[in-house]
């Protein structure tokens, strides 16, 4: 066994996350975007992991296109369950225990306050759907798996809302945002130093308890308060702050449904791991921070 972690989807906004703070912190984790391992390929899967022969798989893979998903429902399944499958079977047969991330789109929305790990999933899309049967391949084929749900993920890096909005507020009078869904922004920076904590219990050996957890931002809000907030920490840097208005869900009609609320209670995971996320609005800031600080330079 080597001293690294392996992640399948280090193209992807959190697996280029983990691979930053790996190299900012000196730790050995090797990277594999889809040009180098495409999940639906078992062979090339099970190749790679003994080739490297980690100590921790990390699949952050998936087919993450929620309104595409709707009319690409095979390619979804494929990535989503089939690879989810591959990647589960493949560790568990080197004997690796494995990390793979899920959605709180597994839900329907209809639950009051934030749901746990135990309420029962009810997806209202195809990705959701494909995510959750993601979940019971990886629950039947890896018997030590950590399959940890995650929600409204921003970060530095690839395509996500944050970076979304703060292009439109570059470049429109008014932005118009749906205030009738509630969940938890989760940064890729608290995603990633929660692997990380897995990681760590897993090498202490601590008797891990196997199974599903929820990891996201500690506090919720709507997609139109994440707005604003985004909005209000850019106008630091650019000098605009358009307003943003407040629609409603049936004024901006979208391919998929989208749960009503999907806010993740994360306490499972604190008391298993010892980590918790920090209040997003600081994060916001410090992501926002990252992306348009003037960078310096010395003559
Ligand atoms: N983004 C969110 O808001 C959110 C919310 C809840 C849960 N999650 C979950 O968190 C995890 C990480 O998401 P993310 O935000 O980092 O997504 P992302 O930025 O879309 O990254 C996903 C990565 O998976 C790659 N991929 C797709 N099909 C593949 C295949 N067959 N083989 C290998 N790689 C493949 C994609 O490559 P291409 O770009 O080439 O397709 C992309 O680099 C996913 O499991 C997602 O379901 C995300």
């Amino acid at each position: 066994m080597s001293d690294s972690i392996l992640i399948f989807g280090a193209g992807g906004q959190l697996g280029q996350e983990i691979l930053a703070q790996a190299a900012a912190q000196g730790r050995d984790v090797i990277g594999l975007a889809r040009p180098q391992a495409d999940i639906c390929d078992i062979s090339a899967v099970a190749r790679h992991i003994a080739e490297t022969r980690p100590r921790l798989i990390v699949n952050a893979a998936a087919y993450t296109a929620v309104d595409k998903a709707e009319s690409e429902a095979e390619t979804a399944r494929l990535v989503n369950v089939f690879g989810a499958a591959n990647v589960a079977s493949a560790a568990a047969a080197a004997n690796v225990p494995l990390v793979h991330l899920s959605t709180d789109y597994v839900f329907d929305g209809s639950k009051r306050g934030p749901y746990v790990e135990s309420d029962p999933v009810a997806s209202l899309g195809v990705y959701g759907r494909t995510k959750a049967e993601g979940e019971a391949a990886v629950r039947a084929a890896a018997p030590r798996h950590v399959i940890l749900r995650t929600a409204w993920v921003y970060g530095r890096f690839g395509h996500n809302f944050l970076k979304t909005i703060l292009r439109l507020a570059g470049e429109r009078p008014e932005l118009r945002v749906v205030a009738d869904q509630t969940g938890c922004p989760t940064a890729t920076q608290d995603l990633a130093a929660a692997i990380f904590a897995i990681d760590r219990a897993v090498q202490d050996g601590n008797a891990v308890e196997w199974g599903t957890y929820h990891f996201a931002g500690p506090d919720a809000t709507s997609w139109h308060g994440f707005a604003e907030a985004i909005v209000a920490a850019q106008a630091r840097w650019t000098g605009m702050r358009p307003p943003v208005t407040a629609i409603s869900n049936e004024d901006y009609p979208t391919p998929a449904r989208r749960p009503p609320n999907s806010q993740l209670d994360s306490g499972r995971f604190a008391a298993a791991f010892g980590y918790r996320a920090i209040p997003w609005r600081p994060r916001v800031a410090e992501t926002v921070q990252a992306l348009l600080q003037p960078v310096e330079t010395c003559v």
